[in-house]
């Protein structure tokens, strides 16, 4: 086990795709078994965008039974709920103090969200990145598995740590500064949504997007319909990113042998010679496709129908969350000076 802390938060705001399952659930289950980790469901990050809350607690157990059925081991991680450990909302106080409101104003996200959300600009969409760096400082010297959309908040964590560091550390590193945790290799997997069109996206037009959770003739009918064309035109030729997109997928989850025939006959197509034949194409990736989610999506159910067990598991992780945190908060006030006897 190498002495380094890593530390991911999920937004409780939709079902987990094949997006987030290839693109980072997956990288992160090889990391619990060489790191310590820390996985927690952000549900306060959610509210600045997602102010009703009648969902919010079936969303959070999805996330935590989603996890699990993954294979996140939850005696192994520490997995919590971030409105558990109130000492992150104290940090978030503290770190407020040390952000400015001109470098919050100009984050990539916020300026975002403003965009999208323009009836809803409230502060604490404002202030998210400061929320975010005292999840990750709150734990100490942590390693932090983002995509390319989350490095200026990580960015931002650094500079709050220094600041604080230069403010009320003396010549003391209290709050060590978190870096973003490139895997190795860097083969990171994306999935394009089904219509060729982006990234696989939670929000964005929900048919292109397979969910863990979709059942079997759901996951048929978004196969089935994803975008393809008339065939290559030329032997050998690239693919245009909507079929290398099928093909990244059926990597995933057939047999070496069936990609290899799939890539011949796209190879030895041409025009007045298409062999390669894309709804026989996506009847295999839908068969198995199906076969690969069915375990994960029924494991899924079974952790939802036992709301004992999820309590279970959520209390732990708030045990052991808070009791790392504590020790961070301890540090904090006393190099602040807000303790009194
Ligand atoms: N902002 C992250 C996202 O949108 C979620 C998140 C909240 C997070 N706190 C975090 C990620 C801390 C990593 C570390 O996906």
């Amino acid at each position: 086990m190498k002495n380094e802390r890593i530390l991911t938060g999920i937004r409780p705001t939709g079902f987990l795709h094949l997006g987030n399952y290839f693109g980072a659930t997956r990288n992160f289950l090889q990391l619990q078994h060489q790191f310590e980790c820390f996985v927690f469901v952000a549900d306060w990050h959610s509210l600045t965008t997602h102010p009703d809350t009648s969902q919010l607690k079936n969303s959070v157990k999805r996330v935590v039974a989603e996890n699990i059925a993954c294979g996140l081991d939850p005696e192994k991680v520490t997995l919590y709920v971030q409105s558990d450990v109130p000492e992150i909302a104290e940090l978030y106080l503290y770190l407020n103090t040390l952000a400015y409101k001109g470098e919050l104003e100009k984050t990539t996200t916020f300026k975002e969200k403003v965009r999208q959300h323009p009836e809803n600009i409230n502060a604490g969409l404002l202030t998210y990145p400061v929320l975010q760096a005292a999840d990750i400082i709150i734990h100490r010297a942590a390693k932090v598995p983002v995509g390319k959309d989350q490095e200026q908040h990580l960015e931002m964590a650094r500079n709050f740590a220094q600041r604080f560091n230069y403010r009320y550390g003396g010549s003391e590193t209290i709050l060590p500064e978190p870096y973003a945790f490139n895997y190795d290799g860097g083969d990171l997997v994306k999935i394009l949504s089904l219509d060729g069109n982006g990234k696989m996206s939670k929000s964005e037009n929900e048919l292109n997007t397979i969910f863990l959770a979709d059942d079997d003739s759901l996951i048929q009918k978004k196969i089935m319909k994803a975008k393809t064309d008339a065939g290559p035109v030329t032997p050998n030729s690239t693919k245009p990113d909507y079929i290398e997109n099928l093909f990244t997928l059926m990597k995933l989850v057939s047999s070496a042998d069936t990609v290899a025939r799939f890539e011949d006959d796209y190879n030895n197509s041409y025009e007045g010679h298409v062999v390669i034949r894309y709804g026989d194409l996506k009847k295999q990736l839908s068969a198995d496709m199906i076969r690969f989610l069915q375990p994960i999506r029924e494991k899924t159910n079974e952790l939802l129908a036992n709301d004992q067990y999820l309590s279970k598991i959520m209390q732990m992780g708030k045990e052991k969350a808070r009791s790392s945190a504590g020790e961070t908060i301890a540090l904090v006030r006393k190099a602040m000076g807000v303790q009194y006897y």
